[in-house]
């Protein structure tokens, strides 16, 4: 069926015969199996040594994967409990500079860049003064607690010309960069909708994280980390399982759809929807909690350069019965579909017979014996032998290498970004475009309304 949609996406560029993989023999005749290969590679390895902000979980996942890229090197840390300052020296070294206030790191003229892991709240802040005072940002998603912070941070980048990189390491992920070539070419038709989830089960995929026992109002600055968010007095609760209150994080949408919105808008090179609409509601963790544990939204992409229009339906559900977790984007095209999870994907295609068939479910059966008779020969002159329906090609299944790790290449990409420039991906407007219209599905479920988003000025239309 040619229409103007098939016509758009024939103007698609990309080739996936310029792929870089590998097949190799499936026992299954019907599955092609590839083997999927990072191209990320080190610059050059002069040295680039950074601070850590806020040492907690992921604070320690970044800054290994930071010390695992040659000449990297971590000579301070700042965080608000003892026990992770006491922690980070354990595992870093005594010689660390540590403080509990992070103007005193940036003031320190030995750190070129300063990996920002504190909570939400804190994150545009934190980065804009950072990049003031003359470091390179990588700032962990979601970029902004609210939507309207996001413009100050893209306006420091462009002042200060320093290097600024959100930490959803989806944007260098070897499988979306692979999978975004297959959907360049074109092999999935017309991208028509996008479904995408997020599903954990227990306790601590719903951020009910481990609180010390030595936690108090002596082992943490809890008005620091206040910040500006309301006065409440000490809680540990809220302190370690922040991500529960809307006053410091953004819920499941602006942590977790965030990563799923990098992703598709990576391999669709999209700026983002332009209507979006979400349902919210604090389902199963009533532990005190505030922030939705379960969303489910609806965007609509309006068509452009790089893509036609298309639906998205993304899910992030904390306490999933299925038991397994996990984390999808699939796009379904009118000729097949990408469907990816971590870091694998498998690309499904058919065709279409061109002939309609007839038999079976359908109107034919109802015909008098006649008609029937009329119909065939009507069909066998048409159509000759062409039977209806459609055949599946062969299924692509792309593992990645073996202890693949997206964020390797990420902060891969961060370092190239400082030593030689090279263009930085998931930049500040990437993540406002990104973190705005996952931030805008909790208003939307807290409104119980469907937002316009202006994607070019990255900002709410009718959110009042
Ligand atoms: N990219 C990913 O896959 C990924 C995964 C998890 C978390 N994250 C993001 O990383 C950030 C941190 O999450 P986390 O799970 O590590 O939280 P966490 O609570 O484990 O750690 C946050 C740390 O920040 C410190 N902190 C808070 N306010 C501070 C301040 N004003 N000054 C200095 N330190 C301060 C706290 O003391 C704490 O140790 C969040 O924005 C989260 O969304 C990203």
């Amino acid at each position: 069926m040619e229409n103007s949609r098939r016509k758009f996406i024939k103007n698609i560029g990309g080739s996936v015969a310029a792929l870089s993989v590998a097949p190799t023999v499936s026992p299954n005749e019907n599955i092609v199996h590839k083997s999927l290969v990072s191209k990320a590679k080190v610059s050059a390895n002069d040295k680039i040594r950074i601070g850590l902000i806020g040492a907690g979980i992921i604070g320690h996942y970044d800054t290994d994967t930071a010390l695992k890229v040659d000449g990297i090197e971590l000579v301070a840390v700042c965080d608000l409990y003892t026990g992770r300052i006491e922690r980070a020296k354990e595992k870093w070294g005594n010689s660390l500079f540590t403080t509990n206030d992070y103007r005193e790191l940036l003031a320190k003229k030995d750190i070129d860049a300063v990996l920002i892991c504190t909570p939400d709240h804190w994150h545009q802040k934190m980065a804009i003064d950072a990049m003031n005072a003359g470091k390179h940002v990588y700032c962990e998603k979601p970029m902004i607690q609210k939507i309207e912070d996001g413009h100050a941070i893209i306006e420091t980048q462009k002042k200060t010309g320093k290097v600024f990189q959100v930490g959803s390491q989806r944007a260098s992920s070897v499988a979306i960069l692979e999978a975004k070539k297959y959907f360049e070419s074109g092999i999935i038709g017309e991208l028509t909708y996008v479904e995408a989830y997020c599903d954990r089960t227990d306790a601590k995929g719903a951020w009910q994280y481990s609180i010390p026992t030595d936690a108090s109002p002596q082992t943490i600055d809890f008005d620091k980390f206040l910040g500006n968010a309301p006065k409440v007095p000490f809680s540990a609760k809220r302190f370690f399982r922040w991500r529960n209150y809307k006053d410091y994080g953004t819920g499941s949408a602006g942590d977790l759809t965030v990563h799923l919105l990098t992703g598709l808008h990576t391999i669709t090179s999209s700026i983002g929807p332009n209507k979006i609409f979400a349902l919210g509601e604090v389902n199963y963790w009533k532990d005190g909690r505030d922030a939705y544990d379960l969303i489910n939204s609806f965007m609509t992409y309006p068509q452009a350069k790089t893509h036609p229009s298309f639906q998205l339906y993304t899910r992030i559900n904390l306490a999933s019965g299925e038991g397994k977790g996990g984390f999808g984007i699939k796009l379904i095209g009118t000729d097949g579909a990408i469907d990816i999870g971590w870091n694998d994907f498998k690309v499904k295609t058919l065709k279409r017979s061109v002939a309609p068939g007839f038999g079976g479910y359908d109107s034919f059966d109802s015909f008098s014996a006649k008609q029937k008779e009329d119909y065939k020969k009507w069909y066998s002159e048409k159509y000759g032998d062409k039977k209806g329906g459609y055949e599946m090609g062969k299924t692509i299944e792309f593992a990645p290498p073996a202890n693949y790790d997206d964020r390797l290449d990420h902060m891969i990409s961060f370092f190239n970004g400082i030593r030689s420039n090279s263009p930085i991906l998931e930049d500040a407007t990437f993540g406002l475009r990104t973190a705005g219209p996952s931030i805008a599905c909790n208003i939307s479920a807290e409104k119980n309304k469907a937002l316009n988003w202006d994607a070019e000025k990255m900002k709410l239309i009718n959110a009042s």
